[in-house]
């Protein structure tokens, strides 16, 4: 049996499928565009590809022999789950094994922006520093501050229990109400109104979907605090990006930290680049040495499983939205 796998993954990994199947792995160092995924795999019974490979119909078409599909990701959105089910190829992804490192990540943002960690390693490395100063590099206090999280899920809880040591008041806007979570965590269900308009942060962690396309839009980002911050891990399509572009340069808000962007991963905004109160990162939640190689494992194993016929746990198909 031949896996094409679109991009190189940790070892660990690889050599789970290389033990069992011809496998054969983008020799290039960077994303494949869509007519050499299409070419590669057209004799493979499984696909591992990456949150930046566009996975739909007319790529299963050059696939007849496709049983798997697996995300090297816990975000799909990429593929077309439904054209997949039609043609009963199993999707699968990365859940669980990289929640807390991109919770870590997260948290890393919000810190960076609050307290201007890149502003003050940019003017050290420029040679500005001249000692301590009363009003050198003020930032916003974290310890005390209403955080809102949009999404409480595995990354969202992970979040919001980081939150607790920085004394923090945690409000949550989610598609159902958790109260085991709100037990545990002290969080406050909201609606995502009253959870724009009061937290000092908003961290996003909702998967994209049809529902929360564009969910933080003109509307809802214009009820921000003008002293809170956004940081997203999320997707960037989760918010009117342009809008909110807009609102940092005109200083509406104080600030936003962001791993994800429209048109990622070649055509992200310039303007982001120009704007002295954001921070940006390259689409890194989840990477950390250890935890892309239990993603590596992961997405082998939902592959041996489908091969050898067995269900994998992380199989996304047939769930509410995709049966
Ligand atoms: P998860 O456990 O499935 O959590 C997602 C949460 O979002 C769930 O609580 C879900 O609610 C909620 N939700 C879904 N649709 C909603 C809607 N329309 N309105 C309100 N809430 C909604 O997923 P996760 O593992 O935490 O991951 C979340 C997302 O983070 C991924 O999908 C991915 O896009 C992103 N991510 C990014 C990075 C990065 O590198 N930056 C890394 C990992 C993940 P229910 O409880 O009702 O289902
Ligand atoms: C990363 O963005 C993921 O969805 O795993
Ligand atoms: C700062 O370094 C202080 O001692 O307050």
């Amino acid at each position: 049996m031949k896996v094409f796998v679109t991009r190189r993954i940790p070892e660990k990994g690889i050599k789970m499928l290389e033990e069992r199947y011809d496998v054969e792995i983008n020799p290039h160092d960077r994303v494949l565009t869509k007519a050499e995924i299409i070419e590669r795999v057209g004799d493979a019974d499984a696909l591992l590809c990456l949150l930046t490979d566009k996975i739909d119909a007319e790529v299963m078409d050059a696939g007849p022999k496709l049983k798997i599909i697996s995300n090297y990701a816990v975000g799909y959105n990429n593929i077309d789950v439904t054209e997949a089910t039609k043609r009963g190829i199993v999707v699968t992804n990365t859940p669980g094994v990289l929640t807390e490192t991109t919770a870590d990540l997260a948290w890393a943002l919000l810190m960076a922006i609050a307290r201007r960690v890149v502003d003050g390693d940019r003017f050290m490395r420029e040679g500005k520093f001249r000692g301590w100063a009363p009003m050198l590099m003020l930032g916003t206090d974290v310890y005390g501050k209403t955080l809102g999280i949009v999404g409480m899920g595995k990354i969202g809880q992970a979040v919001a229990r980081r939150a607790r040591g920085f004394g923090m008041k945690v409000l949550y806007y989610n598609r159902k109400r958790k109260p085991e979570v709100e037990e545990e965590l002290g969080a406050e269900y909201v609606s995502l109104e009253e959870l724009m308009k009061r937290s000092d942060y908003i961290s996003l962690h909702v998967p994209l979907t049809p529902e929360t396309r564009n969910m933080l839009n003109r509307e809802m980002l214009e009820l921000m605090k003008p002293s809170a911050y956004l940081i997203n891990s999320a997707r960037g399509e989760v918010i009117d990006e342009p809008y909110l572009i807009e609102m940092l340069k005109k200083k509406r808000i104080r600030g936003a930290a962001l791993d994800v962007f429209w048109g990622e991963p070649l055509n992200v905004n310039p303007e982001l680049y120009g704007l002295d109160n954001v921070v940006l990162a390259p689409h890194m939640g989840s990477a950390s040495l250890e935890t892309r190689t239990k993603m590596a494992v992961m997405a082998a194993q939902a592959i041996i499983d489908v091969l050898e016929g067995r269900e994998p746990v992380n199989k996304v198909n047939y769930t509410e939205r995709h049966k």
